[in-house]
């Protein structure tokens, strides 16, 4: 069969790749059989479905993005990849829309065989049968754990047969979350693009805030934005946090009226053909940052630019963190918000009152990606293709002890590193960053709006 020419062409090769490295992997460690289903899809109310999103570590070795899918690799001298998908079905397609079926998902998404996902139940105990490990990623679906779980217990009941069960129940997760630490250029050229149509969504969000207009107002530019420029979803829940709210680290109700004189703190990147972005950016409701608000900005963004310095091949994950925690001590001791030696406020971690998160996390097909952040007891040394995302933070709560200029300032600065052969590039550089570009862009767009 020949896939329809009307279907956008895909580029198999790099899923093709990486399903070759696995079986590579698993051939060097014992052989054996690796079962992967994508996510099931979830009821949100009655009969509506939450907005279907495949299981990462699925699509990132099939490329398929169809819900009822599992992914069977066997390896071995004659290896095979199998994919399980839904059958072609007139009915089901007139409601919900167009199916690949086995056959043109086996062609286009280059797989050795397919399958009716009606076949598999039937189908596991036999590929499972005399192989020497099932490979899976157990503890994350119940079900589909009781549903592997019947199939193995199907080739132990046919021991008198002579079948011989897997004796090695090994999890894919840890050979799988190495290989997606370090990003191929298929990946990174996706994250580029996630990275612009974010960075698009933030300047188009801080044009449109102004004073007596709503957080999910901004929330709704910055959906259009994503949506308008191709991506799929938000990569999580976008926070929209005027004043106090920006103290929220995870606030996401959005739908309070932001008022002249405070912050407006932004965290919302979208997804991509897989892939996440994620960009904070505070600034001034009506466009100016007053003293006391600049005097932080400013701290968290020679916080950030020391992080983004500790940032380079060799250098270790936790690098980037000592260098903001140290300039945002200092910093906050010089604005008389903290008291004692640097290092005493570093070792006392006193500056945790204010900075109270990490300075980032692995960044790729999930927002908090897959990846050890240590290896052997160590933080692990960064090494070209990784992305990370570095996000120092200030967050002040009003107190006694507080001069009042400063309660409810909420500023974190986040953007997408790439691991680069000499140090790292910021993938998200087009949303304005400093104080004159964020204050420069919000004057335009009042001017544009008079
Ligand atoms: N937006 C989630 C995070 O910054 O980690
Ligand atoms: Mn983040
Ligand atoms: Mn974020």
């Amino acid at each position: 069969m020949n896939i329809d020419p009307q279907l956008p062409a895909i580029d198999a090769g790099p899923f093709r790749a990486r399903r070759e490295r696995f079986i590579a992997h698993m051939n060097e460690t014992g052989g054996g059989v690796a079962v992967l289903p994508t996510a099931p899809e979830r009821a949100r109310n009655r009969d509506t479905h939450y907005p279907y999103r495949f299981d990462s570590y699925f699509h990132y070795l099939t490329g398929f993005g169809e819900p009822e899918a599992v992914l069977v690799l066997v390896a071995g001298d004659e290896p095979r990849t199998i994919l399980f998908c839904r059958e072609k079905n007139e009915e089901r397609e007139i409601w919900e829309g167009w199916r690949h079926g086995p056959e043109v998902a086996r062609e286009r998404f280059g797989f050795d065989e397919a399958a009716p996902i009606g076949e598999f139940d039937q189908r596991l105990p036999e590929l499972l049968a005399n192989q020497p490990a099932l490979w899976c990623a157990f503890g994350y679906d119940a079900e589909w754990d009781a549903r592997v779980l019947r199939a193995l217990n199907t080739v132990r009941g046919n021991a008198r047969t002579g079948v011989v069960p897997p004796h090695a129940v090994r999890d894919v997760r840890a050979e799988l979350d190495e290989m997606r630490l370090v990003k191929d250029a298929s990946e990174i050229a996706i994250m580029r693009r996630a990275a612009a149509i974010s960075s698009a969504a933030h300047r188009r969000a801080m044009a449109a805030t102004r004073p007596g207009r709503h957080e999910y107002e901004i929330e709704a530019e910055l959906l259009h934005a994503f949506r308008s420029a191709g991506s799929q979803y938000p990569a999580y829940p976008s926070i929209v946090a005027s004043g106090a709210n920006a103290c929220v680290l995870h606030y996401v109700s959005n739908d309070r009226r932001m008022e002249d004189g405070e912050l407006l703190l932004i965290d919302a990147g979208c997804e991509l053909d897989g892939y996440a972005s994620d960009i904070t950016r505070s600034f001034p409701v009506n466009g100016r940052f007053s003293p006391a608000q600049r005097d932080i900005y400013e701290l968290v963004l020679s916080a950030q630019t020391d992080a983004k310095a500790a940032i380079r091949p060799g250098a270790h994950w936790n690098a980037p963190h000592e260098a903001a925690v140290r300039t945002l001590s200092q910093g906050l001791i010089d604005l008389n918000l903290l008291t004692g030696s640097l290092d005493e406020v570093i070792e006392r971690g006193d500056y945790r009152r204010f900075y109270m998160h990490r300075t980032g996390h692995w960044l790729g097909r999930d927002v908090h990606d897959a990846g050890e952040y240590k290896a052997n007891g160590e933080w692990r040394p960064l090494v070209p293709g990784m992305v990370l995302t570095v996000e120092p933070g200030c967050y002040i709560r009003p107190a006694p002890d507080v001069p009042q200029a400063f309660w409810n300032i909420g500023v974190r600065i986040e953007d997408d590193a790439l691991v680069t052969d000499s140090g790292c590039e910021f993938l998200t550089d087009d949303a304005p960053r400093t104080v004159e570009a964020i204050e420069a862009l919000m004057e335009e767009a009042r001017d544009g709006a008079a």
